[in-house]
């Protein structure tokens, strides 16, 4: 990577100086939109990761008056097949961690459907994709990242053009998965997600990684070579990404990267 690009990355010291960052980049932008009059539409991610952004976003509409009504929002994935209903959706997880505590109207809200028959599937990206274009594309697209090097479920092997679609997850994302669904065989193993092009379609990307676990996948999506192998590696060849860290999900980057990042 290079100087060019260094700027692009911030490591703050915890996951909750980090997370305090990210949702105060996406505060300032909805508040900055809807006094131009304009709607902001956020891509949103689930997962360990986001989970304080979302709280300090919480804090920020019930304690300091940041309204969510001109907020779309459209997340990255779902799992495929899944009820809306259930424990481990990610609308239920979206649900419970946001959309249920602040103020933004219902229909404002796209997530993919993982209730539909696969027939009808494909049809349901393509208006997933038409939608997005509809509301002029995403304004900020807040991304994790799996130890696969996924970014929203597109695993190794997933094309730099790639659009919303069906895929079949990767063992160690299903491995991760476990935890949450209480057995392998309980974790489906496809999902529906927002292609790569869709996501680096966005006018900005946050990527945000946090902890140890993810150390190794950072070193290697932000150092190694552009691959299908790290679809997060992908994110190099843009200039609208932001890379947030702490320090332990930093900790293998070269000392002459860390050298240049920034502390709050
Ligand atoms: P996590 O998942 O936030 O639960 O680590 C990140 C991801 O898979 O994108």
């Amino acid at each position: 990577m290079n100087n060019q690009e260094e700027k692009f990355i911030k490591v703050y010291p915890n996951s909750e100086t980090a997370s305090l960052y990210v949702a105060g980049r996406i505060a300032s932008l909805i508040v900055k939109k809807s006094e131009l009059g304009q709607k902001t539409v956020l891509g949103l991610a689930t997962g360990a990761t986001p989970k304080l952004v979302y709280k300090e976003l919480i804090r920020l509409h019930q304690y300091e008056g940041l309204s969510f009504k001109s907020v779309v929002t459209f997340n990255l994935d779902e799992y495929y097949p899944m009820q809306a209903v259930d424990e481990q959706s990610y609308r239920s997880f979206m649900n419970v961690n946001l959309f249920n505590h602040v103020d933004m109207p219902s229909e404002n809200i796209h997530i993919p459907d993982g209730t539909l028959n696969l027939e009808a599937v494909q049809a349901h990206c393509a208006l997933y994709e038409k939608k997005i274009q509809d509301f002029g594309g995403l304004d900020l697209q807040l991304l994790g990242i799996g130890r696969t090097g996924h970014i929203g479920f597109n695993e190794p092997g997933s094309l730099v053009h790639s659009t919303t679609r069906l895929v079949h997850l990767n063992d160690l994302t299903i491995s991760d998965a476990i935890a949450d669904f209480g057995g392998k065989e309980h974790v489906p193993s496809q999902a529906i997600t927002m292609g790569v092009k869709t996501i680096t379609q966005a006018k900005e990307i946050i990527l945000l990684a946090l902890s140890q676990r993810k150390a190794d996948i950072i070193q290697q999506a932000l150092e190694g070579g552009i691959s299908s192998h790290i679809p997060a590696s992908f994110l190099q060849q843009f200039k609208n990404v932001e890379y947030v860290l702490d320090q332990e999900a930093a900790s293998q980057l070269a000392t002459n990267y860390c050298s240049a990042v920034t502390n709050p």
